[in-house]
């Protein structure tokens, strides 16, 4: 058994966008787990857009990172050594403590998954916290109903590529997705079933997307914020409703933008914009879990995951992330 292990320290808050000089790899010692404790070996760690929020020393629905402490986040991994009765070496689990590539913490802070129809990477992405928020936002926020155009954001990412289908599960009558570029584009409508898709390079969203949905939509789901924000309100119908559930265009900004120059029209076409947290809203995981489990397994939600390589390039993986490296959801490899 190794008696050290890596883990990845913020060494300094970044100012706009981070570099690698505020992170640093750290070799410690793995200390024996104690009676109730577990070591796992993480395998698959997942980088996110809200960890940007917690390099900044603000607060927030959570909390910052410590400076000169590992990092941690979302991880997959396997059972090394167990003091506790609820797991067994070789068990796969998920837990918290990622950018790290070994963990020792309490079993009761380590859940166990089924890895028998899909890998374990998969509770980091669609059957995870990114999936469940497609399904919140659409659901809970959105309340999206059969018939309605649905436009999202952001849509070839983590939790983008799941609401568009979700939105057609749930018996949307036209997707329409934004999206980096023209592989993307491609990758959406091609391979994920949207019935429209743009590259938002390619000129602004609102004459974009009303192009593609010349009726108006019903629904925006935001991930992205600014420009999009604001072309999906132009092309509201009335009545519609948006589900705020990131800005990523803004994480790296200095200062901030201005906001939407239309925000009028949220009175004259009472429309309804929700912001949330996918945390607050755990009651609607397992039925998440169990609808998506459907369907994965009937072929109507499909996803894809994009790697790194190597805690030694995990920063990249999280850099690459905002920039827009990723079709599916961005993770990287451990072992
Ligand atoms: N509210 C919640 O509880 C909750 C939970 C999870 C995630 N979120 C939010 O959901 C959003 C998506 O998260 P995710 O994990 O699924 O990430 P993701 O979409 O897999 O990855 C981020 C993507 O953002 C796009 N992007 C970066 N800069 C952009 C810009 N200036 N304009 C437009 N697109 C840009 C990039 O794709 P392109 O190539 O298309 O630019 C990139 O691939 C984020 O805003 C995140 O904060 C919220």
């Amino acid at each position: 058994m190794t008696s050290t292990t890596r883990e990845i320290h913020l060494s300094s808050r970044p100012t706009g966008w981070p570099t690698h000089e505020n992170f640093r790899i750290v070799e410690t010692a793995l200390p024996k787990p104690t009676a109730g404790q577990v070591t796992i070996r993480n395998t698959v760690m997942s980088v996110d857009p809200y960890m940007r929020g917690r390099m900044n020393d603000v607060k927030s629905y959570a909390a910052p990172f410590a400076l000169d402490a590992p990092l941690d986040g979302g991880v997959v991994g396997e059972v090394i050594e167990s003091n506790d009765d609820s797991l067994r070496v070789g068990d796969s689990v998920m837990h918290g403590l990622g950018w790290r590539e070994h963990a020792v913490l309490d079993a009761n802070r380590v859940r166990k998954i089924d890895t028998t129809d899909v890998p374990a990477s998969a509770y980091l992405s669609v059957l995870g916290m990114p999936g469940t928020t497609a399904y919140v936002g659409l659901v809970r926020m959105a309340e999206v109903k059969e018939g309605d155009t649905v436009f999202v954001s952001g849509a070839a990412g983590a939790v983008g590529s799941v609401v568009g289908q979700l939105a057609k599960n749930l018996g949307a009558a036209r997707v329409i997705g934004s999206a980096g570029s023209p592989e993307k584009v491609a990758y959406l409508i091609d391979e994920l079933g949207f019935d429209a898709a743009f590259d938002y390079h390619e000129g602004t969203v609102s004459k974009q997307l009303a192009v593609h949905a010349p009726d108006g939509i019903d629904v925006y789901f935001d991930n992205v914020g600014g420009d999009h924000l604001e072309g999906a309100i132009t092309n509201m119908r009335e009545f519609g409703r948006i589900a705020v559930c990131g800005a990523i265009s803004q994480y790296n900004n200095e200062t901030a933008d201005p906001g939407p120059r239309n925000m009028g029209l949220i009175v004259a076409r009472r429309l309804t914009l929700r912001g949330f947290i996918v945390s607050d809203h755990n009651d609607l995981a397992k039925e998440y879990l169990a609808r998506a489990g459907g369907w994965l397994a009937d072929g109507s939600l499909k996803f894809k995951e994009t790697y790194v390589d190597g805690l030694d390039n995990a920063v990249d993986g999280f850099l690459g992330l905002h920039r827009g490296n990723n079709l599916g959801k961005m993770l990287v490899r451990l072992v």
